[in-house]
């Protein structure tokens, strides 16, 4: 123990000898830095010394010892996050503790590599004797490391944290801190807002930070932080970045007067702010706002921090300070608070969830009562997730499975998702409608199928993310674009950012039209392309859905989904900021498009494989399962790896207008690809995406449109057409002639039985998504074991005679709005009738 001891002197030294404050430094009573699954003791970058697992082992109680560890080499902040340790069963760490009272728990994250436990795959909570941290956790993104930051008042002198794999799954966790935190950090004592007025018990709460910004500076790192913190910049939370200015003084001219301490916030917080631009202007009317996306579950705790660095005297600057439109302070006058300049102040707010929402909008402007100048300014930002009334900072249960009461937080989420089930419900009571007879919903139907289960995610509990690779709120560089509220919403965009990225929505800069609106390509501020959805601004898909819609989709973050970046909501538009996939559709790189590469045997079985994960995940990844509905080659997008990711889930629930319920609107998918069965029953399960996804399979082997009218009666429908070739033996004839000689005959026929399997008439004997891509992976294996060296006659080149033959499939989506079908629609619908006669019955009523 005693070597231990010193351990932490010398880290404690090195942090005193190489960090920049020059402040007192805190010496925490508790102090346990475990780098879990490590076996050689490396020093964090911020210089603290983390113990290897042998060093630990007196702290953990697990049945299980494995470690995971992946080479130095991959890209991740820390050397902690490099080795992992793995549970299959509950495990324990405990912690002896000195005293009790405040303490820091930072879990760290990161899926390493592991060749028998695939870390994203992991499900797990993490709870102490009293809180849930984190319930029902996914990784689902394995490029992404994860820094999750509580602090918690500890009541005895043990403190534990349990990992609860979910059954048949793994827990895992790389790094772990539980350091003692001063008891000045949260006084018991807050400002409540609506009405403003004092609140107290402050003690009796649990923390998880969502955000903590250096407001007008850079990112802090844990070195440079008193208390190992991490601060990031506001950069991508600041709206209408022309209003705000940032103003930076030296930080060693920081008072901090009784009261305050660096240990509340490191000068370098306070000696950097932004302020009103143009306040020298007469009477400056506008305010500087910040947008923060939080849990409207929860409530939060905001800190705001403030210091006089711009003024040249004192009782020269007064402004307003309001929270989510709400006068938070009226003529905050840090003068006669401080009575110097340059002093650190601080205030805390109590938001409950009713004044939460979704968002949290921070603002400053001036007071304007002809008083000093009219300027304004904020230096730093925390804004902490507190725990609900069972102890859970993630999801409605708490440890001992008791649920959060309906009308403490929950309130204003279980209204929306009422209203987002009433809706769904109507669009498809209106097909209902059209067909013969409403069966009796099957159970499957009403869990998967119906809007509510898009919502139930969102209370079942899926993680909060505070950071990730490239993400925002913690320890990373690039900010703004990734997900990094604690919801995972997205980033908020100002209507002026996204008129700005492109053109002025330029019809120029239109690369797609779909039922929801336009797709724009446009740029960000730092160079990031982006694809731009617009919402038709006469589409009856109410802002408030669309909202519920961004939750939903943004809950879903995987490497062969596209990933929403983030979404602006000004003035009731209603936009979509999406990942920019360079390479487009795959379908254009399949047939259709003439000056495109051809794409070579093996990247069409990547492709599919890419494709086949990301629907996979979206059936098994969330607590709920998730349905596509539109599987389609259109829809698979490539980015400029050629990597697929699935694109355009859960967008298209268009709900029939007026005059609408004859026009097929309801019926989600595209003639082609549709299920037989989804049309015979009514009955939408995962298999109707497996049956699209034969299609595709096809369309990939055969290069052609899943329909294609001007085709003789017999070809017109791919699956068909396919199928009576592999029944006769013929398949080859139909095989697209640019791969012909290059593709590994047994590869090949894995590859159609997989796409047949697909295409059972029954949904039960189709395979799982999970199948099928065990299929596809072996498909790949057995062409890469034996590729055949293609005749030099066939050496791919670029395809310059497919035919379109004009129709892709029909879509049966309709634009929203649209007053009547139009001509088109009116051929596709004949159309489906010779291709589906079972359409038939749907009609004319
Ligand atoms: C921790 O909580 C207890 C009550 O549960 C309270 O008495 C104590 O003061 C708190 N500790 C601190 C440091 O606030
Ligand atoms: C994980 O392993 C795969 C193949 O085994 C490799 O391609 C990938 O780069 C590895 N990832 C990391 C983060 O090491
Ligand atoms: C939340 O705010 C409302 C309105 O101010 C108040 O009535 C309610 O008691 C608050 N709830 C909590 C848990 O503080
Ligand atoms: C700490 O702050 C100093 C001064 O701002 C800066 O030069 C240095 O790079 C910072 N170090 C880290 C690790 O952030
Ligand atoms: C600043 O924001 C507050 C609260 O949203 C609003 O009441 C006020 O009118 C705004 N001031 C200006 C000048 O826009
Ligand atoms: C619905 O149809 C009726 C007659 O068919 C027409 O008068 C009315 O304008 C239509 N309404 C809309 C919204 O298109
Ligand atoms: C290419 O297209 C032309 C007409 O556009 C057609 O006559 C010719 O047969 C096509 N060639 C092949 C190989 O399909």
């Amino acid at each position: 123990m005693s070597s231990l001891l010193s351990l932490f002197l010398l880290s404690f030294l090195l942090s005193s000898v190489f960090g920049q404050p020059p402040s007192p430094t805190f010496k925490p009573s508790d102090n346990f830095l475990l780098d879990c699954g490590a076996t050689t003791p490396t020093p964090s970058l911020d210089g603290r010394q983390f113990l290897t697992d042998s060093q630990s082992t007196s702290y953990l109680s697990a049945k299980d010892k494995v470690t995971a560890s992946t080479p130095s080499t991959t890209d991740v902040p820390s050397p902690l996050y490099l080795t992992a340790r793995i549970f299959t069963e509950d495990a324990t760490y405990t912690f002896p503790l000195t005293s009790p009272g405040w303490h820091w728990i930072r879990l760290h994250f990161f899926p390493v590599n592991d060749s028998s436990h695939d870390l994203t795959q992991a499900v797990f909570s993490v709870k102490t004797d009293d809180y849930v941290l984190l319930h029902s956790f996914n990784f689902d993104d394995s490029s992404q490391w994860l820094l999750k930051e509580y602090l918690i008042n500890a009541t005895s002198d043990r403190l534990s944290i349990h990992f609860d794999p979910l059954r048949n799954s793994i827990a895992f966790i790389n790094a772990i801190e539980v350091i003692s935190a001063p008891d000045i950090l949260i006084s018991d004592y807050a400002s409540s807002l609506s009405p403003v007025g004092p609140t107290s018990g402050l003690s009796n709460y649990a923390y998880q930070t969502s955000y903590r910004l250096n407001v007008g500076g850079p990112l802090i790192t844990s070195a440079n932080d008193t208390l190992s913190r991490t601060w990031s910049s506001d950069h991508g939370y600041l709206q209408s970045r022309s209003t705000g200015q940032k103003v930076s003084v030296s930080s060693g001219i920081i008072n901090f007067p009784d009261g305050t301490s660096p240990f509340i916030a490191p000068n370098f917080v306070y000696s950097t702010a932004v302020h009103m631009a143009d306040a020298r202007i007469g009477s400056p009317n506008f305010n500087v706002s910040w947008v923060l996306n939080v849990d409207p579950s929860f409530g939060y705790l905001v800190r705001l921090h403030f210091a006089d660095i711009i003024s040249k005297n004192l009782d020269n600057l007064y402004f307003n300070v309001y929270i989510n439109h709400k006068m938070a302070i009226s003529g905050l006058d840090l003068s006669t608070l401080t009575s110097k300049l340059a002093s650190a102040y601080y205030k805390d707010f109590v938001l409950n969830s009713t004044v939460a929402m979704d968002r949290l909008l921070i603002q400053i402007g001036p007071l304007n009562d002809g008083a000093g100048t009219n300027d304004a300014l904020l230096n730093g930002v925390e804004v902490l997730k507190m725990s609900n009334s069972v102890g859970s900072l993630d999801g409605e249960f708490g440890v001992d499975g008791s649920k959060a009461s309906e009308d403490g937080g929950n309130t204003k989420s279980h209204a929306v998702a009422a209203v987002g089930f009433v809706m769904m419900f109507g669009a498809f009571a209106g097909l209902g409608a059209m067909v013969v007879k409403w069966h009796k919903r099957p159970q499957d139907w009403q869990r998967r199928n119906s809007f509510s289960s898009w919502l139930l995610p969102i209370h079942a509990g899926h993680s909060t993310f505070m950071t990730s690779k490239g993400g925002s709120t913690f320890g990373s560089h690039k900010s703004g674009y990734t997900f990094s509220s604690s919801l995972g919403l997205g980033r908020y965009f100002s209507l002026a950012e996204l008129q700005d990225a492109t053109n002025n929505f330029d019809e120029k800069a239109v690369v797609g039209v779909g039922g929801f609106g336009n797709v724009y390509v446009g740029e960000l501020d730092d160079g990031t392309k982006v694809a731009v959805k617009r919402g038709n601004p006469q589409s009856e898909q109410g802002i408030n859905e669309f909202q519920t819609e961004i939750q939903m989709l943004s809950k879903l973050r995987h490497r062969h989904l596209v990933s929403l970046i983030g979404y602006c909501d000004e003035n009731s538009e209603m936009i979509l900021v999406y990942e920019y996939m360079a390479n487009g559709p795959f379908r254009d790189h399949l047939y259709g498009k003439d000056d495109l590469m051809p794409l070579t045997w093996k990247q069409r079985l990547e492709i599919c494989i890419g494709a086949a994960r990301g629907l996979h995940y979206l059936h098994t990844g969330t607590a709920q399962g998730i349905i596509h509905r539109d599987v389609k080659t259109t829809n698979i997008l490539l980015d400029d790896d050629f990597i697929a990711k699935v694109s355009d889930f859960g967008l298209s629930k268009d709900a029939p207008g007026m005059n609408q319920t004859h026009v097929s609107t309801a019926v989600k998918g595209s003639f082609g690809y549709l299920d037989p069965e989804y049309f015979r029953c009514q009955r939408l399960t995962d298999k109707s995406d497996v049956y699209s996804f034969g299609v595709v399979l096809l369309e990939t082997l055969c290069a052609r449109p899943a329909l294609n009218p001007a085709l003789t009666r017999e070809q017109v429908n791919l699956a068909e057409w396919a199928m009576k070739n592999k029944r006769q033996n013929t398949l080859e004839q139909i095989v697209d002639p640019l791969l012909e000689g290059t593709i590994n005959s047994d590869s090949m026929s894995k590859f159609v039985e997989a796409a047949e399997k697909c295409l059972a008439e029954f949904g039960v004997d189709r395979p799982s998504m999970g199948d099928v891509l065990w299929n596809l992976e072996y498909a790949l294996q057995l062409q890469e074991a034996n590729p055949p060296t293609p005749p030099l006659s066939h050496a791919l080149k670029p395809n310059t005679n497919k035919s379109d033959a004009g129709v892709v499939a029909g879509e049966i989506k309709q634009e929203n709005g649209a007053a009547a079908p139009s001509e088109d629609q009116h051929s596709n619908a004949a159309m489906a009738n010779d291709v589906f006669p079972h359409l038939g019955e749907m009609k004319g009523r």
